[in-house]
């Protein structure tokens, strides 16, 4: 297979999407496994913004560094220079589908879709609470990280 490339899609690529680039760069990373990763927002509210800080302190808390990454709003461009792209809730997920061009060659799935027991399942947005939902967020997309990374590696 060509060189996996994943796009990890939210609504505002500030607060899930990052740490869902960032779960899966280091997962695969561990494993030795050679892909792409990026993430961007259905909306274009915080497009060349950093993370939120809640994000950038859950991440720096488990040794990885997300300050650098700026946001992006997700584009029918994407569907061909992704091989994978994952929304990490329902809302996003039809958002992306309405944009999507026909034909396009894309794996377009929900992110928890990865775990067995959570398919059908949207990651919240921890963006209305406090930082122990980005701790709930975090371990959410790392578990998926690291399912996508195992069936990517095979
Ligand atoms: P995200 O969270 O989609 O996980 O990045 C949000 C970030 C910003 C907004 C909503 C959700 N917002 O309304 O600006």
């Amino acid at each position: 297979m060509a060189e996996p490339s994943v796009l990890f899609v939210c609504l505002g690529n500030i607060c899930r999407s990052p740490l869902a680039e960032a779960a899966f760069r280091t997962e695969a990373e561990r494993a030795g496994l050679n892909a792409r990763a990026d993430s961007a927002g259905t909306a274009g509210y915080h497009i060349g913004e950093p993370p939120d800080p809640r994000a950038i302190r859950t991440a720096r808390t488990k040794g990885i560094d997300i300050s650098g990454y700026r946001g992006r709003q997700a584009s029918a461009a994407d569907f061909h220079a992704f091989t994978h792209i994952f929304a990490l809730d329902h809302s996003n997920l039809r958002n992306l589908e309405r944009i999507a061009p026909a034909g396009h060659p894309a794996q377009l799935r929900l992110l928890l879709d990865l775990i067995p027991g959570r398919e059908g399942q949207a990651v919240a947005d921890p963006w209305y609470g406090g930082e122990a939902g980005f701790e709930v967020t975090w371990a959410e997309v790392s578990a998926a990280a690291r399912a996508l990374v195992a069936e990517l590696a095979k």
